[in-house]
């Protein structure tokens, strides 16, 4: 992909739903880049490389698009939320600092979306770091199964062992699977509520992408 390219040519594209070695989704759009020729500006994430294609990753347009959805994204996330509070590593919140935004220039929504804890890059945060850690108990289970064997097969072990070791495995891909399906799951979470607060305010993704949007009015419903 193009943010892949970047990165590997020393280019720093900012993420928030992505994150190196994983299949990208392309929900937050804050790894846009202004692909030339084309008609909006593309998430690098997911955008295919393609041969003599030329793009800019930090132009003063592409920067102004990155800003206007932080701001969006933190105009419905409490700051500092609880993750912040406790380990200073809410990405998005790093990134809107990185940005220098201070004050808010979009007004919080009028209903309130839950708990702190619901926020869905949070969420996403989350589930992603469950994944990783189901994941490497698999691998560590499968490596550990086929030492077993081995040692099976030299006769320093017991078919009865072995089998102990088949059901570790079974259960930590049985873990895996589940936690694979819960991140999925808050990435549709985190792109439904990214789509909806967009429609809060009313804004056009395209013009969110041209950095057209200019009001700071309060969203509809707020008396
Ligand atoms: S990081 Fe590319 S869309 Fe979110």
């Amino acid at each position: 992909m193009t943010g892949d390219a970047a990165r590997m040519s020393g280019i720093t594209i900012p993420t928030l739903c992505h994150q190196q070695n994983e299949t990208p989704v392309g929900v937050c759009r804050l790894c846009v880049v202004d692909v030339k020729g084309a008609r909006v500006y593309a998430a690098s994430c997911v955008r295919q490389v393609e041969p003599g294609m030329v793009v800019k990753t930090a132009t003063h347009d592409v920067d102004g698009v990155r800003r206007t959805l932080l701001e969006l994204l933190m105009a419905d996330h409490p700051t500092p939320c609880s993750r912040q509070q406790q380990t200073q590593d809410c990405e998005l919140e790093r990134l809107a600092t990185h940005a220098g935004l201070t004050a808010p220039r979009f007004p919080g929504l009028p209903t309130p979306r839950g708990h702190d804890e619901s926020s869905a890059s949070i969420a996403v945060d989350q589930a992603r770091e469950t994944y990783e850690a189901t994941k490497s108990e698999r691998i560590f289970q499968e490596r550990t199964l086929a030492d077993e064997q081995q040692k099976l097969e030299v006769g320093a072990s017991t078919s009865f062992v072995v089998i102990q070791f088949q059901r570790d495995l079974a259960a930590a891909r049985s873990a895996e699977v589940s936690a694979l399906a819960s991140y999925q799951k808050a990435k549709t979470a985190l792109q439904r509520a990214t789509g909806t607060i967009l429609d809060d305010y009313q804004v056009v993704l395209d013009d969110a992408f041209r950095g057209a949007i200019q009001q700071s009015s309060a969203p509809p419903g707020t008396p």
